[in-house]
Parts: C-alpha cells; sequence; structure tokens
C-alpha cells in the first residue's frame, strides 16, 4: 500500500499564501497613546498598543537603551510577552474565545479536529479544507515501531508524563526530516506529525504501565474514538468505543486545546525562540504542563477529593486552605487569569454529569464531595475577596477517571489536547518577523565581584 502523503500536496495547500496570512502587522495595534514615565530627571514617551480587546500594552522595549533600567515583573503578572492572534481571554468577564469563537459553543457545535484547524490557521475549516486536514492527521497516528523499543527502556511504574516528555522529545531522533524550522513545509508537517501521533503515544505510555500491548491507531475511528480505542481495547477481544464517551473524550480535548500565554505555551515559546526543534519544544511545554500548579492540578484536584472523601470533611479541608501557615491549596481553584468562573469549568462539569449518566453511575461520592466543596468555597468570605472561583481542572478529574483513567494518566490527556495550541503559538511565533530568542534580565542580588580564595584558605 502507498503511504499517505505527509501533509498537504504543494498543490493542496500554497505554504507562501498560508504564511502572507499569518505574518503579523503590528502597526494595526499602535495608537496616538503614549504613557509618560519620568526617570533620573528625563521623561520618557512609551509608545501604547491596543489590541482587538483586551488591556492596552506598554511598549518597554526600548526602556533598557534609553535609560539603563530593566522592568521588572517576577511571575510576569503585568507583561505581555508576545502579541497573539490565536486565543483570548477575559478573566473579569469569564470568557475565552478561540480564533473569536467561545469556548462553549465549539465545545456545543464543533469538534476536536475542527478546532485544531481553527486554531491553526486562523478560521473555521471549509468542507474541502477540513477533508484534507483530517486525511492527514488520521493518515499519520502510526509512530516509527522503534519508538515501541526505546519506550520499553522505562519502567513500568514510571509516570506516565514522564514517559511523555521523552517519547515527544525523541520524536526529532526520529523525524529528521521535519526539523528544519525555516521551511514552512516541514513547518507544517512536523505541526501535523505531532497533533497526528500524541494520541498514539499517550496510549502507548498508559498501555505501558497497566502492562499490555500496545493497541495500533485506527485510521477508520474518529481522532477521541481511535484514542478510547488504543487506550482500551485489547487484542484479544472487540471493543466498541461508546459514541457517547467518544463525543465527551472530544469535548475534554476542545476544552483543553489552547489558553494563550499560560506557563507551558511560554514554555514552548521560549524553547522555540531559540531556534529548537518543534518535537524539542513540545517536549519543554509538556515537562512545565506536568507540575500541579499547571496541567498537574487535574491529578492533585482528584487526590484531594479523595483524601477528603466525604462531604462532613470538607470544613477542615477549607480551613486548612485558608490558613496562612499552610501550603495546603484547594485543587482544582483559582486562576491567574480567571477572576469569575472559568468557562472551560462550566462545560466540564456538564460533561461530567453527561458521562455520570451515560456510564450508569447515580451516586458518585467524589462528585458529591466536589458539588458540596464547591459550595461552601464559593460562598465562603476569603474565596469571595480574592475571587478563586473553581478551574477546568476542578471536575475533569472526576469525568476522566469516569472514563476509566487512571489519575496519572489526567495531566497527559491535558497534554494531548494542548498540542495543538502549542503547535499553533509556536508557528505563530515562528512566523513573527520581530521574533527574536527570548532572553529575560534579572535584579541581580547575589554577591558584588570578588576575588577568588585559594581552598587552604577558606
Ligand atoms: N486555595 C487557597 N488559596 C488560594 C488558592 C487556592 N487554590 N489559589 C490562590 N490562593 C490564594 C493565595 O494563597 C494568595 O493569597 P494571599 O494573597 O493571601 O497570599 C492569593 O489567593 C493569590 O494567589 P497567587 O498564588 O498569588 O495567584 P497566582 O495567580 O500566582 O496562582 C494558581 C494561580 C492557579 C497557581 C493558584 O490559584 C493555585 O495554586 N491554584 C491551585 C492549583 C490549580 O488548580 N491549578 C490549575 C490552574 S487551571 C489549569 C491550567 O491552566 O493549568
Amino acid at each position: 500500500m502507498e503511504a499517505a502523503p505527509l501533509g498537504p500536496t504543494d498543490q493542496q495547500i500554497n505554504v507562501k499564501e498560508q504564511v502572507e496570512k499569518m505574518t503579523k502587522d503590528r502597526s494595526a495595534h499602535q495608537t496616538n497613546d503614549v504613557a509618560k514615565l519620568e526617570v533620573d530627571g528625563k521623561t520618557l514617551e512609551l509608545p501604547i498598543y491596543k489590541g482587538v480587546v483586551g488591556p492596552r500594552a506598554i511598549d518597554v522595549s526600548k526602556l533598557y537603551g534609553q535609560t539603563g533600567l530593566f522592568t521588572f515583573d517576577p511571575g510576569f503578572t503585568s507583561t505581555a510577552s508576545c502579541d497573539s492572534d490565536i486565543t483570548y481571554i477575559d478573566g473579569d468577564k469569564g470568557e475565552l474565545l478561540y480564533r473569536g469563537y467561545p469556548i462553549e459553543q465549539l465545545a456545543d457545535k464543533g469538534d476536536f479536529l475542527e478546532t485544531a484547524y481553527l486554531l491553526l490557521n486562523g478560521d473555521l475549516p471549509s468542507k474541502a479544507e477540513f477533508a484534507e486536514f483530517s486525511k492527514a492527521i488520521t493518515n499519520h497516528t502510526m509512530v516509527h515501531e522503534q519508538m515501541q523499543y526505546f519506550m520499553r527502556g522505562f519502567r513500568r511504574d514510571a509516570h506516565p508524563m514522564a514517559i511523555m516528555v521523552g517519547m515527544v522529545g525523541a520524536l526529532s531522533a526520529f523525524y529528521h526530516d521535519s526539523t528544519d524550522i525555516n521551511d514552512p513545509k516541514q513547518r507544517m508537517i512536523a505541526s501535523r506529525r505531532m497533533i497526528a501521533k500524541i494520541p498514539t503515544i499517550a496510549a502507548m505510555a498508559y498501555k505501558y504501565s497497566v502492562g499490555q500491548p500496545m493497541v495500533y491507531p485506527r485510521n477508520d475511528l474518529g481522532y477521541a474514538e481511535n484514542f478510547l480505542h488504543m487506550c482500551f481495547a485489547v487484542p484479544a477481544e472487540e471493543y466498541k468505543v461508546n459514541p457517547v464517551i467518544a463525543r465527551a473524550m472530544d469535548k475534554i480535548f476542545i476544552l483543553h486545546a489552547d489558553h494563550e500565554q499560560n506557563a507551558s505555551t511560554s514554555t514552548v515559546r521560549l524553547a522555540g525562540s531559540s531556534g529548537a526543534n518543534p518535537f524539542a519544544c513540545m517536549a519543554a511545554g509538556i515537562a512545565c504542563l506536568w507540575g500541579p500548579a499547571h496541567g498537574g492540578a487535574n491529578e492533585a484536584a482528584l487526590n484531594m477529593l479523595q483524601e477528603i472523601g466525604t462531604v462532613d470533611r470538607i470544613p477542615e479541608f477549607v480551613a486548612k486552605a485558608k490558613d496562612k501557615d499552610d501550603p495546603f491549596r484547594l485543587m482544582g481553584f483559582g486562576h491567574r487569569v480567571y477572576k469569575n468562573y472559568d468557562p472551560r469549568a462550566t462545560v466540564m462539569q456538564q460533561a461530567c454529569h453527561e458521562v455520570l449518566k451515560e456510564l450508569g453511575i447515580k451516586d458518585d461520592p467524589l462528585l458529591d464531595v466536589a458539588m458540596e466543596l464547591e459550595k461552601i468555597a464559593l460562598n465562603d468570605p476569603y474565596f469571595i475577596e480574592k475571587k478563586l472561583y473553581p478551574n477546568i481542572d476542578f471536575y475533569s478529574g472526576i469525568t476522566l477517571k469516569a472514563l476509566g483513567f487512571p489519575t496519572t494518566m489526567f495531566t497527559v490527556l491535558f497534554a494531548l489536547a494542548r498540542t495543538v495550541g502549542w503547535v499553533a503559538q509556536w508557528n505563530e511565533m515562528i512566523q513573527d518577523p520581530e521574533q527574536r530568542i527570548g532572553r529575560p534580565r534579572q535584579l541581580y542580588n547575589g554577591a558584588a565581584s570578588r576575588d577568588y580564595t585559594d581552598i587552604a584558605k577558606r
């Protein structure tokens, strides 16, 4: 059988046209407004930019050159690190838009591959564009057979996120022909390869951890359906994917697909800014996502609900979360940007109910704890004052557990879906004519220059 093309042919997609379409025009953001900064007796005028929506931004890029001063913003709470056309969050309203489309509409009416096309290309696909894109993705779900042997070097009890970091980084060792970031065609092929192969790698990591043989992808199944099949089918018997569950999985992927300049996306951009190949950049993103303050929160939230166990123990945990001397936080609560209900949490809560209903799970004690905890926290002055609302991870754990995934797989599923966002953001960065290596500065507080002392005299 002849292999399907790796990506669209040059006739199908005019790469130059695509690149030009996505090339940025920053002059469109310029306003006549300036911010005046008085420093060392000089007044400096700093240009102010205005995006389509959202807060305006002061351009401080020339500040160091003109004054010798840096800006100081640990955690980047007030810093826009780039300009982007992909995703917009209004944290006060609790709004999330992918290329302008509200997340609720995409989750309700769209599907994940269509969302992936949208994030990558800027617009929803036509029928023909969608057919070409989904065919390219579905036909490249297999990974190099040698990757199986590579994976076997891991311990069986390795955390699947550890396997993901290694396997995705290793893609650059298996697919050399799409690592030239200066070639738009190779960038497109690498992007599509990652979206196509990440479910296979995630399912391999899962199968490996439970001691079952890998299940090869099936190109006749949809994206989420194929993933569930690779995770839960076994060679010994037929496995039919429940369409309601596949739809819920697809929705979960849509909800996680992108989230503007979060920690892992910024990591991907920073890694990519040095010219590193895209597979290596995605591995960096996965490593960052793993942390409990970010993607690891879904695993941590479920562990927390299990630890709370019963509704009567909630006040004890809420008190711990409010105690300044206790590092404990309510996992699945709070967000750097959302100061309102996370819109993804609303959709996730619905998906959670749909899954539990479909699976006939009437009384899930964890769901009872979650709903009561949410109610108590939302009425508590501490959480109200600090604007701490449930985020996407609060309900995703219960849903994923009901779907049959162990907690260690939760962040893997997040990484799978977020790969699309990382790829879209990485492409946008590479195509930005003003893109330079990301190189933050620092406020140095260590020892001043001093002379080396010989070890005998120390
Ligand atoms: N429980 C209790 N208190 C909290 C919580 C929480 N979950 N989150 C924040 N606070 C308090 C925090 O102690 C601080 O109080 P104070 O002003 O008195 O020092 C205040 O609220 C502000 O917190 P912060 O850490 O300065 O806020 P941040 O923007 O740096 O952190 C966060 C955001 C998401 C890391 C944080 O809210 C958190 O750790 N939440 C739990 C982990 C979690 O659910 N993460 C998933 C985020 S959504 C998925 C994703 O995008 O990755």
